[in-house]
């Protein structure tokens, strides 16, 4: 056990992310906050309303006016956020851009779709230096600042600038690639000098660290031992942490009444006696195209499952100014159309694809009712619609079907595992799963169950937090001997 020097009483903890957990919308003339998409705002959710810390962000829409702003962040300061407002320009240029357009295709091994535009770094540049301005202005020399993802890859040596002794941890959600695919960047080293200005850097993968290590070593000339790494002037650590799910949520909310009624009401829509379930944000690192054509696949070489099995497919919006995500969604919408055009009747359709977000009792319903989870990305840091999924199996009933490619896929060995490049292998595994025995299924889901329910999020957050309050007494020995 490691001692915790954080337990300073007034010292807080700052989350620094690109969004923050809620994003402004206009509704009916007035401006409401709806939750967040993704992994990181649901995995966070419930750490920073806790005492005094504060989760510092973007709130998800222009705000020109400056009486607005203010209004905007009265309200939040009184929820433990803080906003960062970005203007049109920096959210086409930083967010759309240089984020989506250049980190996140290469990061997730689609250097094909990458653009390299100088401007679009340099906005990218200049944004990071903003949400380092607004930081100096809230952080106290205790606070311990844990910046979040690939949107900020230069922010933590900003920081370390500006406030030199501060505690920095770093956290990247999605997949670091290996050098032969991160050299590829034009600012290769810049951005990972920028990480280097962190105390302790996580990644959710043992191979994504590897990457990582290799890469600094290659272009910044720094080795590494047992993941210490030193700058020269400092020692950093940079390790491995999974990221968990809040199993109870995901548990208690499948258990409520609530969510049993809106899981009948959705059972008795659907004429099919199995139900295979897809969710994710729209993004081609999700494989939905090569879902959807393994699936067209087995309605094909099984037809004794039509009218027998759903795919039950919700697909949440997300980026879609951008043009990758444009052609995306229209791929989709194809294949969709296609697929049910071809196969169904008057009263069945193989597809029920929505595409829109849902609240979290809707999410539960289908996790409940699902024979079989279908998450098949080709590539992903993490994935944490899997686990709500297992979480969510409280008969322990039903087959996760996982890509290897997903950083889960390394803790959750019991799920049927597959390569989403190989669609008969898909095609078999989704047959396997469909006719799986129920003994066999339990035995799969209560194993990965208590894993999840162990290593969940506040394990996850403990362990972050705790490896670098030693990572900051380490540096205080190694700087006294
Ligand atoms: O988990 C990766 C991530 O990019 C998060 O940083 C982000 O909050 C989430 O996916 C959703 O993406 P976006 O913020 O672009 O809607």
């Amino acid at each position: 056990q490691q001692p915790d020097i954080r337990y300073n009483h007034m010292a807080k903890l700052i989350i620094v992310s690109n969004r923050l957990p809620v994003k402004l919308q206009e509704h009916e003339g007035r401006l409401d906050f709806k939750p967040s998409e993704g992994g990181l705002a649901t995995g966070l959710g419930s750490i920073y309303k806790k005492k005094n810390n504060l989760w510092i962000g973007w709130p998800g829409m222009v705000v020109e006016e400056e009486a607005q702003q203010q209004q905007i962040v009265e309200n939040l300061n009184g929820q433990n956020m803080h906003p960062v407002f970005l203007t049109e320009k920096e959210i086409k240029e930083f967010y759309e851009g240089f984020s989506n357009e250049t980190l996140w295709p290469t990061f997730h091994y689609f250097s094909q779709y990458a653009i390299y535009e100088q401007q679009l770094w340099e906005t990218y540049v200049e944004v990071n230096q903003k949400y380092c301005d607004e930081l100096v202005k809230v952080a106290e020399p205790d606070d311990t600042i844990w910046v979040h993802d690939y949107q900020l890859l230069l922010l933590p040596s900003m920081l370390r600038e500006k406030l030199p002794e501060s505690t920095i941890g770093f956290f990247q959600h999605i997949p670091f690639p290996s050098y032969e695919v991160f050299r590829l960047l034009p600012w290769r080293k810049e951005l990972l000098e920028g990480m280097l200005g962190s105390d302790l850097i996580g990644f959710h993968t043992y191979d994504d660290m590897r990457h990582f290590l290799s890469s600094v070593n290659r272009l910044v000339g720094h080795g590494s031992t047992h993941g210490w790494i030193n700058t020269g002037n400092r020692s950093l650590l940079v390790d491995s942490f999974p990221m968990g799910i809040d199993y109870e949520k995901y548990e208690q909310t499948a258990d409520s009444e609530d969510v049993k009624k809106r899981e009948k009401i959705f059972r008795n829509n659907l004429h099919s006696k199995k139900i295979v379930l897809s969710i994710d944000r729209l993004d081609y690192s999700k494989g939905i195209p090569q879902r959807l054509q393994a699936f067209e696949l087995f309605l094909e070489r099984y037809p004794e499952f039509h009218e027998k099995v759903t795919l039950v497919m919700l697909v949440v919006p997300s980026r879609d100014a951008v043009e990758k995500y444009k052609e995306l969604k229209n791929e989709v919408d194809e294949l969709v159309g296609r697929i049910n055009g071809k196969y169904s009747h008057m009263n069945w359709n193989p597809i029920q694809y929505f595409y829109r977000s849902y609240p979290l009792e809707t999410l539960s319903a289908f996790y409940r009712m699902a024979d079989v989870a279908l998450v098949t990305p080709m590539r992903d840091g993490m994935n944490l619609v899997c686990k709500e999924y297992v979480a969510s199996k409280l008969d322990q009933t039903g087959v996760l079907i996982l890509s290897e490619m997903a950083g889960a896929s390394k803790e959750l060995s019991e799920a049927l595992l597959i390569n989403p490049n190989d669609i008969n292998q898909m095609v078999e595994t989704l047959h396997t799963a469909l006719t799986m025995p129920e003994d066999i299924q339990k035995q799969h889901m209560q194993h990965m169950q208590e894993s999840l329910r162990r290593y969940n999020i506040h394990h996850w957050v403990s362990m972050f937090m705790d490896r670098l309050s030693y990572v900051k007494i380490k540096q205080l020995s190694m700087a006294t001997t």
